[in-house]
């Protein structure tokens, strides 16, 4: 029996396909009312595990924990029709094996019904990902700056700022494309290093603090819509909620306190008694 599905989201093959042609616009979304607003506008949504730092105040993404990624996976997914959507594998959920990481990823996509998972990690995740690749579960690669491995690296620093660092960081691109990824994010890397592994691998690059040189961009959409009273530098504010909240809020607050607050009467119209 064939069922009829109106939504049709991007595809897989479709994101590949932008490699060399035109960028691909990917945003991080972590709830069902944004994922309605960007949904035309993008090919790509990560739920990216930054939404532990966003939406959950912690102060790295260390304590994001596989159910948080799928509850907001399920939000997303909801909120949306058209555009790929793509969940992030948290700290913890995917570096142990490859058996456990499929059995981590297929949770995600069966309980989210998103297309794909997002790992960090290069050379060293090049046979997960090929062993979810071949098991049915498109992986989006994570090189460069690697937030999960913040402990270890001692902060969130530009990857590729030296020639010296670029042959490893290149073998990470190369492993990862290689191993069947079908895009990959280069995040805080240096432009020449971007530009050229972008010119070296045949899956799509998106670009985060990597320079215009990738085949796309993605940025946190709370950043670029001026919702971070501390952005990362790279970031473009494209509008200023914060301080439209908090005026709106400030109005709210004033509105109460003067009673001066709109009545109901058209709201719930009462019964004219007859004259
Ligand atoms: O978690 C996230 O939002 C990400 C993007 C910054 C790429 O990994």
């Amino acid at each position: 029996m064939s069922v009829h599905n109106e939504t049709r989201r991007v595809t897989v093959p479709e994101i590949r396909a932008h490699k060399g042609k035109e960028p691909v616009v990917c945003l991080t979304c972590y709830h069902a009312h944004t994922a309605r607003l960007l949904d035309d506008h993008v090919d790509l949504m990560l739920v990216g595990d930054s939404l532990g730092m966003v939406m959950h105040g912690l102060e790295n993404t260390l304590g994001v924990t596989l159910d948080m990624m799928i509850t907001h996976g399920k939000a997303v997914m909801r909120g949306s029709k058209r555009a790929l959507v793509v969940v992030d594998m948290p700290f913890g959920s995917y570096e142990e094996s490859p058996a456990i990481a499929f059995r981590n990823a297929a949770r995600v996509i069966q309980e989210t019904g998103a297309t794909a998972v997002k790992m960090e990690g290069g050379a060293r995740m090049a046979e997960t990902i090929r062993y979810l690749t071949q098991r049915g579960i498109p992986v989006m690669g994570h090189i460069g700056l690697t937030p999960q491995t913040v402990h270890v690296t001692g902060g969130f620093r530009t990857t590729g700022r030296t020639p010296e660092e670029w042959p490893a960081i290149e073998a990470d691109a190369k492993a990862v494309a290689e191993a069947g990824a079908f895009a990959m994010v280069l995040e805080g890397m240096a432009e020449p290093l971007a530009a050229k592994i972008t010119a070296e691998v045949a899956v799509p690059t998106i670009g985060i603090g990597a320079s215009p040189a990738c085949d796309g961009q993605i940025l946190v959409m709370e950043d670029m819509l001026g919702l971070n009273p501390n952005p990362p530098k790279f970031v473009r504010e494209y509008a200023h909620l914060g301080p439209a909240i908090e005026a709106a809020v400030k109005a709210y607050a004033s509105d109460v306190r003067s009673r001066s607050f709109p009545g109901t009467e058209n709201v719930y119209p009462m019964k004219r008694s007859k004259p």
